[in-house]
């Protein structure tokens, strides 16, 4: 199966006034597109710093990050969001819809955002929106929703231009836990029905029934603590290749980014 993330020798350090912290110290991992990916470990360990180095918002000290085929480091700063936009479905903890557009807006002006230029882009997001329950929200503003359904609708945002990988950042956090419940078996749906690799930072107990692999972040380092072999996808789920044409973004970024790193 293909690597779809890779952490080599992986350092970072954050810099508070006259302190260093580090926060991970020669970090590797290494990730199939079969798996579901969940990173727990206590407040302040770096669950979030690891998502954001892997989605090219933070840079590494040392070593380098690999992302469907790209050196995330190399990609130069103005074409990272070209990188996430064409590549990576981000639910941020706090969501963050634009409050003053619907459901279905808020996901149009993503899409736009990301130039994504697919046929029948708008019956997509219908689509979406019915298979996270939350169709007969669209015309709603964010405010008028629960916080499972916000989440639902950041879900569905993330997911409407096609990513490789869908990243959640506590996506249980403010939930109760019937809804905690509900949003775990759907992201374990999404993750069994299509070819998306799926990864979570969470502190969510039943996030730790659904996933594949199971890492604890902290001590500056991030150890693999669980394999479930079982729970991977089966193999009538067919990859699309990576990079395909059908994406529609052939950038430059894409070959400086796949130049080996200077020794
Ligand atoms: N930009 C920054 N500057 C300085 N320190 C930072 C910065 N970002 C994060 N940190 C520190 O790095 C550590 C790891 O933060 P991070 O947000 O990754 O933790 P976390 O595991 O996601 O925590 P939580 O479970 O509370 O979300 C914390 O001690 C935090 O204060
Ligand atoms: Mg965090």
């Amino acid at each position: 199966m293909d690597q779809i993330v890779k952490f080599s020798n992986v350092s970072k350090k954050f810099q508070l006034f006259w302190e260093e912290i580090e926060i991970f110290e020669k970090i590797n991992l290494e990730i199939d597109r079969n798996e579901l990916v969940l990173f727990y470990g206590p407040s302040g360990s770096g669950k979030t710093t690891l998502l954001n180095l892997l989605t090219g918002l933070l840079n590494p000290d040392e070593g380098e990050i690999k992302v469907a085929g790209l050196y995330v480091d190399l990609i130069p700063e103005k074409e990272k969001s070209d990188f996430r936009s064409n590549y990576l479905g981000i639910v941020f903890q706090e969501n963050n819809l634009v409050s003053t557009l619907t459901v279905k807006e808020n996901i149009i002006l993503f899409q736009e955002l990301c130039d994504y230029k697919v046929e029948g882009k708008e019956e997509k997001i219908d689509l979406l929106l019915e298979k996270l329950g939350i169709d007969h929200r669209k015309d709603s503003f964010p405010v008028q929703l629960s916080g499972g359904e916000k989440k639902r609708v950041a879900i569905a945002r993330a997911l409407s231009n096609d990513p490789y990988i869908l990243i959640l950042d506590e996506p249980t956090g403010n939930l109760d836990r019937e809804s905690a419940d509900e949003l775990c078996n759907l992201v374990e749906e999404l993750f069994l029905t299509t070819d998306i690799t799926v990864i979570v930072s969470s502190h969510d107990q039943k996030m730790n029934e659904i996933a594949t692999l199971v890492y604890r972040v902290g001590s500056k380092q991030v150890e693999l603590e669980e394999e479930h072999e079982e729970r991977r996808k089966g193999e009538e789920i067919e990859y699309r290749p990576i990079d395909s044409l059908e994406r529609g973004k052939e950038d430059i970024f894409i070959e400086e980014a796949l130049l080996d790193p200077i020794e």
